[in-house]
């Protein structure tokens, strides 16, 4: 039971976070113009994105980011426990979400909320993605490495093609106030400063943010390494949610955003179109 299926705007998705319900929610949910939104495929930076975020908002402060779990923070819209997280009433209101671009596109436009999204190489995607799915219960056990690959390839993987998320969010991306980095930039040169992310930091809080945002930082801290989660849902002794935190297809030096996008000539340079996240004093 805890392998059932949902299946929602032409994907499967796992039915042990969602229901018919969630996701209908989820596509007539109304945004508000200060939300931020963390669009991504699965294994992408998400986890990493939302504490990057957290961190900015309390201006490198640890404290929140430590003592709230980050689904809590930065809830998935498309959960079932999606409604009574949203109640903790932090502003900016930090929103993440799997879900495909078309689903969500008219009520984000419509609210001009703000979408950060974080793309990853697939390369690195699937290795992470397939260890994952031996840890987590809810996702069906991969029989070979070279079967789930096949799997990803078509698409037929759980939140379905990673070539049609990419390409359906960025697709979007002069529609929407979208600001694009990839795993691989936060990797190399972050941008916190960067006017659509930041919040006027000074150094000092921008060199504490990486601090608390480094793997080795996140891999210790319980509100976001999944370690508070139940041992039925995720197999620990089967691997960890932080497992290795690079950039191995790539070797090591990280893929610029340009060569991993399935089409490059929309990856102009990106030029925000919008007032800062939030503005300094
Ligand atoms: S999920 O399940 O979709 O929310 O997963 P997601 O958070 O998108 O991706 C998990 C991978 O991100 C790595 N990660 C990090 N890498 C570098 N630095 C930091 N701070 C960091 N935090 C998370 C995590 O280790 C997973 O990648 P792999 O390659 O499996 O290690």
């Amino acid at each position: 039971e805890m392998e059932v299926t949902e299946h929602f705007a032409g994907i499967a998705l796992p039915g042990h976070l969602h229901t018919q319900e969630s996701l209908h929610a989820a596509a007539a949910f109304q945004f508000r113009a200060g939300d931020v939104v963390v669009a991504t495929y699965p294994k992408s930076g998400t986890t990493w994105m939302q504490e990057i975020l957290t961190l900015m908002y309390s201006k490198g402060d640890g404290q929140l980011a430590k003592t709230v779990p980050n689904w809590a923070r930065a809830p998935w819209l498309e959960h079932i426990y999606f409604k009574d997280m949203m109640q903790a009433g932090r502003e900016p209101r930090i929103i993440t979400t799997h879900l495909p671009c078309h689903v969500l596109a008219p009520a984000l436009k419509k609210a001009k909320a703000k979408v950060i999204y974080v793309a990853r190489n697939p390369k690195d995607i699937v290795v992470s993605f397939y260890h994952f799915h031996k840890m987590a219960k809810f996702l069906p056990e991969p029989s070979s490495f070279e079967d789930f690959l096949m799997q990803f390839l078509n698409g037929t993987v759980q939140y379905g093609s990673w070539f049609d998320h990419v390409e359906g969010w960025l697709s979007q991306r002069s529609e929407l106030d979208l600001f694009y980095i990839t795993y691989e930039d936060l990797h190399r040169e972050p941008r916190l400063g960067h006017p659509f992310l930041g919040c006027a930091l000074r150094p000092e809080e921008v060199s504490a943010i990486q601090q608390h945002s480094s793997f080795s930082a996140m891999q210790k801290n319980a509100m976001v390494n999944y370690t508070l989660v139940s041992c039925d849902i995720l197999d620990h002794s089967k691997g960890q949610f932080m497992r290795k935190g690079r950039t191995e297809g790539s070797r090591g030096g990280g893929l610029p955003s340009s060569q991993i996008t399935p089409r490059p000539r929309q990856l102009c340079s990106l030029r925000p179109r919008s007032a800062p996240l939030c503005r300094p004093g």
